[in-house]
């Protein structure tokens, strides 16, 4: 693929709740690019701060569903910082420029309407008439590839089956030609095979449609099925950043490595399932060094009193690892 522009840029994001216990900081100055037309991951495990990122690109943190605020950092989207633009500026992008697909999108849907009118409503948030409007809902069906379009835009989102209701939701969010559409584990509802059949999708649909497109998950298999870049995200910071082939074959993080053998292995599958010992840090405690050094097996001294910097290990790979550059400043791993 050709070099393309940025399209989204996160600097120094930092978001916090406010606990009984004190601000729990779920994000801690991540920043990260999303270039036009190219499919980024952000991936670790629950908790870390994936969703929290993305509802505050959204503007959607602050919110009784979301009661965080940002605490510093910027957002730009194309030349605009999204976090300074007024709330009718940003109900301008949101849901046109960029759209959401929620965490829990099989509930995204209201059962009181026929999925097609829900469609529908969303073309006509742009003034097109409303014969053009339904031709356009019937041929986004087609699109996310709904059998029998014609008759499933009057069907009750109840009537359809979780792959269907998701093939409905991407449908809506295309609706309006977003340049950037956020998936936030956009398959986690679903079985295996209807789960690659939507990657498979999503993907053929950045393929037709050019938008970029930002995947959240927690799960590594689903990096390796979509994306063409990867963030690796631990307890609220992102510790190694690269093209997808380059962070599964060279991997240098100890976490990201970590969450790559505890991936199923194919042939391999007689070796048995890992998992990482030890569970997130608390939010609310200030850490001095890295985050993940409590869980991780290489450790060493200096790992609990430095924050490991973001180093660039070749272009476009990055890393904040202390074991990158060891005790006497060359590359242990
Ligand atoms: N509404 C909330 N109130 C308090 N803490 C929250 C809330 N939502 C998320 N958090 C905290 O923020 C951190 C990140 O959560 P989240 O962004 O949902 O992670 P992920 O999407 O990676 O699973 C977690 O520690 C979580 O407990
Ligand atoms: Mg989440």
């Amino acid at each position: 693929m050709a070099e393309q522009s940025t399209l989204l840029s996160v600097k120094d994001l930092e978001i916090a709740f406010q606990t009984p216990a004190g601000p729990a900081k779920a994000v801690n100055k991540i920043s990260f690019d999303i270039k036009q037309g190219e499919i980024f991951a952000l991936v670790g495990e629950s908790g870390c701060g994936k969703s929290s990122a993305a509802h505050t690109v959204m503007r959607l943190i602050n919110s009784i569903n979301a009661p965080g605020h940002r605490t510093g950092g910027s957002v730009c989207f194309k030349d605009k910082d999204l976090l300074q633009l007024s709330n009718d500026e940003m109900c301008g992008i949101r849901g046109k420029e960029i759209s959401m697909i929620f965490q829990n999108p099989l509930d995204s849907l209201n059962p009181l309407y026929k999925a097609g009118y829900q469609v529908y409503e969303a073309i006509v948030l742009d003034k097109t008439p409303k014969i053009e409007a339904w031709q356009k809902v019937e041929s986004l069906f087609r699109d996310v590839r709904i059998s029998d379009p014609e008759q499933r835009i009057y069907a009750y989102p109840q009537e359809l089956s979780g792959g269907m209701r998701q093939r409905v939701m991407i449908g809506m969010m295309l609706s309006r030609n977003p340049q950037l559409l956020i998936a936030d584990e956009p398959t986690t509802a679903l079985d295996v095979t209807i789960q690659a059949q939507i990657l498979d999708l999503i993907k053929s649909l950045r393929d037709t449609m050019g938008m970029a497109v930002w995947v959240i998950t927690h799960d590594f298999g689903i990096v390796a099925e979509i994306a063409d870049r990867v963030g690796v995200m631990y307890a609220g910071v992102l510790v190694e950043e690269g093209d997808v082939f380059e962070i599964f074959d060279h991997p240098k993080h100890p976490y990201t490595r970590m969450l790559l053998e505890s991936l199923p292995q194919g042939s391999k599958n007689d070796k048995r399932l890992q998992t990482i010992p030890g569970i997130l840090p608390n939010p609310t405690i200030d850490i001095r060094g890295c985050r993940f050094e409590e869980r991780c097996p290489f450790k060493f001294d200096k790992c609990e009193m430095e924050v490991p910097p973001m180093q660039r290990m070749k272009p476009g790979h990055y890393v904040a690892c202390h074991l990158t550059s060891d005790r006497n400043g060359d590359s242990a791993l």
